[in-house]
């Protein structure tokens, strides 16, 4: 089982400024379990595992501060680093919440070595503030797929070669941190948070990981077709049923993908023309 350590935050990686300012507390999440993050004026707080992963399925149950929430992010995510440093890898799912009634979004993105600006944005189907939906990643050397209640809603490809956006080769945490982001968050900025409605309250259960826990010294972790379900053929594209889920969320709930961004990159990345069809 993942045993997590707690942090006080102001951004979304944790922040560091004294020794009080870490908790204590270091514990695993058992099941059925609930833990509450709660954000403040004065400070967010987050969590991550004392573990690193390469490669699996990570997964986890949340449910968002509901409410007037603009300007409130949640994130849960995975990186390499426990800061925001310059070499980092990470993938990201965050919820940008909103004011009362209106819509949350949900933003992903993948870092490599320290770049980013991979984002996409996506309306959900369900309102993630009423119950606990799952929200998962998986993660081996030809793709990682961001998945809500298990529908696959962005697929993000290897091409096989040595490359500068697909991260591969660093293990990394996963994090859980909600912090203030109304700079940008909520209609670019423009709806400021609401410190009224202060605590904002985001609550996690059920985390499940099924993958490779790294361990010094490398090599571990290293992805062999044999050994894994998540390295395994079946898991280097989409399944037939996914495709179709797909398909559904491409047409309807996709509000942004920098990969359709021209003005943005007029070059487009690299790795936008690959299929997540194959
Ligand atoms: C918040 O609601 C507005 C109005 O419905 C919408 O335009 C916006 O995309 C929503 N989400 C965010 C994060 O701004």
């Amino acid at each position: 089982m993942a045993c997590w350590s707690c942090f006080i935050t102001k951004k979304k990686q944790p922040l560091f400024w004294g020794k009080e300012t870490r908790l204590e507390k270091s514990q695993a999440l058992q099941d059925g379990e609930i833990w509450y993050l709660s954000l403040d004026k004065e400070t967010g707080c987050g969590f991550q595992t004392k573990q690193k992963y390469r490669f699996g399925w990570f997964s986890m149950k949340l449910k968002l501060v509901g409410g007037d929430s603009a300007g409130v992010v949640t994130a849960y995510y995975m990186c390499t680093e426990n800061g925001a440093g310059p070499e980092r890898d990470e993938l990201d799912f965050e919820f940008l919440g909103n004011r009362s009634g209106q819509p949350y979004l949900i933003q992903t993105n993948v870092y490599k070595n320290g770049t980013g600006g991979r984002e996409m944005r996506h309306m959900l189907w369900f309102d993630p503030t009423e119950d606990f939906h799952t929200y998962s990643i998986l993660w081996n050397n030809h793709q990682i797929v961001f998945f809500a209640d298990k529908v696959p809603i962005r697929v993000f490809k290897n091409n096989g070669e040595a490359n500068n956006f697909f991260p591969n080769e660093k293990p990394m945490y996963l994090f859980s941190s909600i912090w203030n982001a109304d700079e940008w968050a909520t209609r670019g900025g423009l709806e400021k948070t609401d410190w009224k409605k202060a605590p904002f309250v985001s609550s996690y259960r059920d985390f499940n990981v099924d993958g490779c826990q790294w361990e010094d010294p490398y090599p571990a972790c290293v992805s062999t077709t044999t050994k894994n379900w998540w390295d395994q053929y079946d898991a280097w594209h989409l399944s037939d049923a996914q495709k179709m889920d797909y398909a559904w969320i491409q047409r309807n709930l996709v509000i942004y993908d920098y990969c359709k961004d021209s003005e943005r990159y007029p070059t487009l990345p690299v790795e936008c023309p690959l299929s997540p069809w194959e």
